[in-house]
C-alpha cells in the first residue's frame, strides 16, 4: 500500500465538518416553531461558509478547486454502475462528490439568500427588511426547492460516503478526518495566504452566525416597522374614529371601500359620521391618503388583492380576511365578549393603535378551554 499522501487541507476539512454541523442544525430546527433563531443563526454561519467555499474553488489549494474536479457524466455513470463492484480511488473529489459538492455549494447558497430575503420581505427582520412582501411567494418557493435539493443531495452524499467506508473499506472519509489518503500522488500545499483567508472565513462566518444568536435584537431579528401609531401621527382621527369601536388603520381599507364605508352609505353602520364625527372632512382626507395602496403591510396586499374585481366595503367580507380566519368556528363570534367579526382587539390585542398587526399576540382567553384547544388544533 502506498504511503499515505496528504490531500485535505486543514481549511478544506474544518470547512467540511462545520457545514455538516450547520446543514444538520438547519433542518432539524426548521422543524420546531420555536427554534426560529437557532434556524436562521446556524443559516447564516452555513451561508458564510458557502460564500466562501464558492471562492476556495477558484483560489483554494489544488484538491479543492472547481477545476480539478470531475464533472464527466460518462465518469459519474460508471462511478454509479461500479458502486458495488470493482472500485477506482480518486485522489481528489470522485465524480459523485464533485456534483454533491457543487450542488450543495449553489443550492446551500441559494436557501440562505432565499432565507434571509424571506427574513426581510415577510417577517420585516434584518438586512433586507426593505424588500416588498410581495417577493415572499417567490422566496418561499426558492427557500423550498432549494432546501429540498440540498437535503437529497446531503443524503445520497452521506450514503455514498458510507459504502465507500463499510463496503470498499477505502478511507475516503478518514481522509476528510485526518486529512490523507494512500494514495501515490502529490502532496495538497497550501499558501500562507491560503491558510489565513481560509481561517479568518471561517471564525467571521461563526462570529455572524453566533451575534445573531446572542444579539437577535441587534442584528438579523431587529424589527424594522414602518409603523404609524396614530396617537402621534393625527390625533384627531385616533380619537374621533375610537369613540365607537377599535381604531381601523386607513391602511386596513383600499380608497374604494373607505369611500364606501366613509360617505357613500351615509349612515355609516347606522351612524352619520359627516354629522357626527367633528372634523370629519379633514379625518377622510388624512384616511384615503393613507389608504392600503400607500402600505406593504401583509394586511393591506392582502385587502387590495382580493378587492380587485369586487370592491367589498367591509374587512371582514373580503376573501383575504375570510381566508386568513376560516380556521374559526363561526359561533366563536358569537361569544358575548366578542360579539362580532369585526371587534378585532377581542382576539388581537394590540389592535388599534398602529398599522400592524402582530401575529404574536392573538388571544383565545374568551373561549372556554375547549373551544381553545379547538380553534388552536385547527390553526395548528
Ligand atoms: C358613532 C359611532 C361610530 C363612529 C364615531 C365611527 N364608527 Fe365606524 N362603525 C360604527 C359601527 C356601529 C360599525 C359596525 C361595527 C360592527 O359591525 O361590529 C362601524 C364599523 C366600521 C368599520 C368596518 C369594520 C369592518 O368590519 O370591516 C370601519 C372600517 C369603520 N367603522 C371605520 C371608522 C372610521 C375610520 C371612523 C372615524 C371617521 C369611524 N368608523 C367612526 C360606528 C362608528
Ligand atoms: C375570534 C377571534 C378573532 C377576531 C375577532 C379577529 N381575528 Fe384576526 N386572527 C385570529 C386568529 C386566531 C388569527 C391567526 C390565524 C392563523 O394564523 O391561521 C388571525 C389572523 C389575522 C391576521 C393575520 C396576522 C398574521 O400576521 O398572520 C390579520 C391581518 C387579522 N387576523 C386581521 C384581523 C382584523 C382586521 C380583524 C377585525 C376586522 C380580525 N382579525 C378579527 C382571530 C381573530
Amino acid at each position: 500500500m502506498p504511503a499515505p499522501v496528504y490531500i485535505w487541507s486543514k481549511v478544506t476539512r474544518y470547512f467540511h465538518w462545520i457545514l455538516v454541523v450547520c446543514i444538520a442544525i438547519t433542518f432539524i430546527s426548521s422543524a420546531f416553531e420555536n427554534a426560529f433563531l437557532i434556524h436562521i443563526s446556524f443559516g447564516v454561519i452555513a451561508g458564510g461558509l458557502l460564500t466562501f467555499r464558492l471562492l476556495w474553488g477558484f483560489i483554494g489549494p489544488f484538491y479543492a478547486l472547481f477545476r480539478n474536479f470531475d464533472f464527466s457524466f460518462r465518469d459519474l455513470f460508471y462511478y454509479f454502475t461500479k458502486l458495488f463492484k470493482d472500485k477506482k480511488t480518486y485522489i481528489g473529489h470522485n465524480p459523485a462528490a464533485s456534483w454533491a459538492t457543487i450542488l450543495l455549494i449553489i443550492f446551500g447558497f441559494f436557501c440562505t439568500l432565499s432565507g434571509v430575503v424571506l427574513l426581510g420581505a415577510q417577517e420585516d427582520r434584518g438586512v433586507f427588511s426593505f424588500l416588498h412582501p410581495q417577493l415572499t411567494p417567490t422566496a418561499l418557493k426558492i427557500h423550498i426547492i432549494s432546501k429540498n435539493i440540498v437535503g437529497i443531495v446531503a443524503i445520497v452524499h452521506i450514503v455514498g460516503a458510507l459504502l465507500e467506508h463499510f463496503w470498499h473499506k477505502s478511507d475516503t472519509v478518514t481522509s476528510m478526518i485526518h486529512g490523507y489518503k494512500n494514495i501515490e500522488t502529490q502532496p495538497t500545499k497550501t499558501t500562507n495566504l491560503q491558510n489565513y483567508l481560509g481561517v479568518f472565513a471561517i471564525v467571521f462566518s461563526l462570529f455572524i452566525g453566533l451575534f445573531s444568536y446572542f444579539f437577535p435584537q441587534t442584528s438579523i431579528m431587529t424589527k424594522n416597522y414602518h409603523e404609524i401609531k396614530y396617537v402621534n401621527d393625527n390625533p384627531i382621527f385616533a380619537k374621533e374614529c375610537s369613540e365607537c369601536h377599535n381604531l381601523y388603520s386607513p391602511t386596513f381599507m383600499t380608497k374604494a371601500m373607505w369611500e364606501i364605508a366613509l360617505e357613500n352609505e351615509k349612515e355609516h353602520f347606522k351612524k352619520d359620521l359627516r354629522k357626527d364625527v367633528p372634523h370629519f372632512k379633514s379625518i377622510k382626507k388624512y384616511i384615503l391618503k393613507n389608504s392600503a395602496k400607500t402600505s406593504d403591510t401583509e394586511i393591506s396586499i392582502g385587502i387590495i388583492k382580493s378587492t380587485k374585481d369586487k370592491i367589498k366595503y367591509r374587512i371582514t367580507k373580503t376573501r383575504y380576511w375570510r381566508d386568513i380566519h376560516k380556521q374559526i368556528p363561526r359561533n366563536a363570534y358569537k361569544h358575548p365578549l366578542i360579539k362580532s367579526k369585526s371587534n378585532c382587539k377581542a382576539c388581537h390585542k394590540s389592535f388599534g393603535k398602529t398599522n400592524y398587526i402582530n401575529d404574536e399576540d392573538i388571544s383565545l382567553e374568551y373561549f372556554s378551554n375547549k373551544e381553545a384547544i379547538e380553534i388552536y388544533l385547527k390553526l395548528n
